[in-house]
């Protein structure tokens, strides 16, 4: 009797019960000191040409019965807008180089049909292509970030791509004229290979410095049209990877990238999206936390060549990888998305907003029906998922200047190692303090007091996502079950604001 009343007790203490005691925390937050731009394309999406992310997801094509403009379905561009989304990257991951512009261009019957060889086999009659791309980015006011095929195509493709997009004269820009865009768009993002150490052309980084060299020669800057050329990247700890194209690329390229997903067991078994114990969701957790120190280990290579920081990270792939919907095609990566989700987005987000001298642009992987996906689609049905919130959450940190924070708090066991509970990134911008907090204790709510540093601030408002379990989603049927709501119950007491942070979930202030 006494052995199950100690148990009773030290679990209560060790935040065991829902009902524990709120635990204590402090956020002291450099008001006075602005640090660093957090650059808005930190809150950037991938579309990959793979299952349903573009066709059926983006595109339906002008003749179908789902509502659409000119063929993009208008409820994606309605929620894209919604969102701000700042950039997209296309046509892969993987799909990039296998993937020839040329055959993507034209009248749409007469195109060639492709097969999808990365992801299931399937043929696409390859009605979207570089026009229908560059014109969604328009419609729904996003910057275009191209992945160019180093992998399987030539200079002269990649070259040529360039002067279809950019140019005013020429060859490929008097093809652009004839297919019905007479004025150059304006691409900015431009992507040297993806992957090029795996599905890109395994290649050693090495081989792949010097094809780098070679292929990024040919990419002109026409008419004030300057890329920003990014390199193949490292796969999470590949330090001598980013070590090898710093020291032989060096300022030829100006960003290089980053792929790093959270698989909550193991690439083999996955896990389930929508099934799993608080143990799983915290070693998801611990997964997603590793983002902080590849980011930091990488910089700090990067650091050695480029110590002012000129050449961008750019966590071009990210998200939760977990199994696929059952009944789903493999090939296809079509996963729900729950609130841990939205948490693991969260977190991601604060760790980039605090390596925002570094990191230049991330984008989720993927913007629909595809990984950690913001919308899903089902014929003509469209959902809205709990990382979609997070994303809506974290808008006023686009173009903010990235105010450091100090986090006094309890700790959570996550498995192999503690974290602190509570997760929280802030930034000003015109005057308006934002500040985001994640609380990824499964069960133990904080009561925390941020302390402004400096400043003097009349008002707080803000919205919270949570709901009751983690494994919460939104389905086509109950679409909203995990919603945004306003917050209301944080109190401004002179310079601190006082608030009670649920356990599982996130917060955003907006304090001026
Ligand atoms: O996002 C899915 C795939 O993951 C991408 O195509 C590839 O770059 C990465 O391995």
């Amino acid at each position: 009797m006494k052995r199950i009343s100690f148990f009773l007790i030290s679990l209560m203490l060790s935040g065991g019960f829902a009902m524990a005691q709120p635990s204590k925390a402090t956020l002291v937050i450099a008001t006075d000191h602005p640090q660093f731009k957090i650059h808005k394309e930190i809150y950037g999406q991938f579309a990959e040409d793979l299952g349903a992310g573009i066709y059926g997801g983006i595109w339906v094509g002008k003749n179908s019965k789902i509502p659409n403009i000119d063929g993009y379905r208008r409820d994606i561009v309605n929620a894209i807008k919604q969102l701000s989304v700042p950039v997209i990257r296309w046509p892969g991951g993987c799909f990039a180089d296998q993937y020839h512009w040329m055959d993507g261009i034209g009248p749409q019957s007469q195109r060639k049909p492709i097969i999808n060889n990365n992801w299931g086999g399937g043929e696409e009659d390859n009605s979207f292509g570089t026009n229908e791309f560059l014109n969604f980015c328009k419609l729904v006011g996003a910057e275009p970030y191209i992945s160019g095929n180093l992998g399987s195509g030539s200079p002269k493709e990649m070259s040529n791509w360039v002067q279809y997009i950019t140019a005013t004269n020429g060859p490929m820009a008097d093809l652009r004229k004839k297919y019905g865009h007479p004025a150059p768009w304006k691409v900015k993002f431009w992507g040297v290979g993806n992957e090029s150490w795996g599905c890109g052309g395994n290649m050693t980084p090495e081989y792949y410095s010097d094809l780098y060299r070679r292929f990024s020669t040919f990419l002109p800057n026409y008419n004030g049209n300057v890329l920003y050329k990014i390199a193949s990247g490292a796969n999470a700890d590949d330090y001598d990877w980013t070590n090898v194209l710093m020291k032989n690329i060096g300022y030829r390229m100006q960003g290089i990238s980053l792929h790093y997903y959270t698989v909550p067991k193991t690439w083999a078994d996955k896990g389930s999206a929508t099934s799993f114990s608080d143990q799983e969701y915290l070693t998801s957790i611990e997964k997603t936390l590793h983002m902080g120190e590849l980011i930091a280990k990488h910089s700090a290579i990067m650091d050695k060549y480029d110590p002012q920081k000129k050449i961008g990270l750019v966590v071009d792939e990210w998200g939760i990888w977990t199994n696929v919907e059952p009944g789903t095609n493999p090939a296809f990566l079509f996963q729900q998305n729950s609130l841990r989700d939205a948490i693991i987005a969260a977190l991601n987000f604060n760790i980039f907003n605090q390596h925002a001298d570094r990191v230049r642009m991330a984008n989720i992987a993927q913007m629909v029906n595809v990984l950690q996906s913001i919308i899903l689609t089902k014929g003509d049905k469209m959902i809205l998922t709990p990382t979609y919130y997070a994303f809506e959450m974290y808008k006023g940190h686009m173009g903010g200047q990235f105010l450091d924070s100090n986090m006094k708090c309890d700790s959570v066991n996550l498995g192999s190692e503690d974290s602190p509970m509570l997760s929280a990134s802030a930034s000003e911008k015109d005057g308006v303090l934002t500040l985001s907090i994640v609380n990824i204790d499964p069960t133990r709510d904080a009561d925390l007091t941020c302390v402004l540093r400096d400043g003097t601030y009349k008002s707080v408002m803000g919205e919270i996502l949570t709901s009751k379990n983690l494994t919460d989603i939104n389905t086509f049927d109950l679409p909203s079950t995990v919603q945004l709501k306003p917050f209301t119950s944080a109190k401004l007491k002179g310079n601190d604001v006082v608030l009670k942070v649920p356990a599982k979930s996130i917060i955003t202030l907006t304090i001026q």
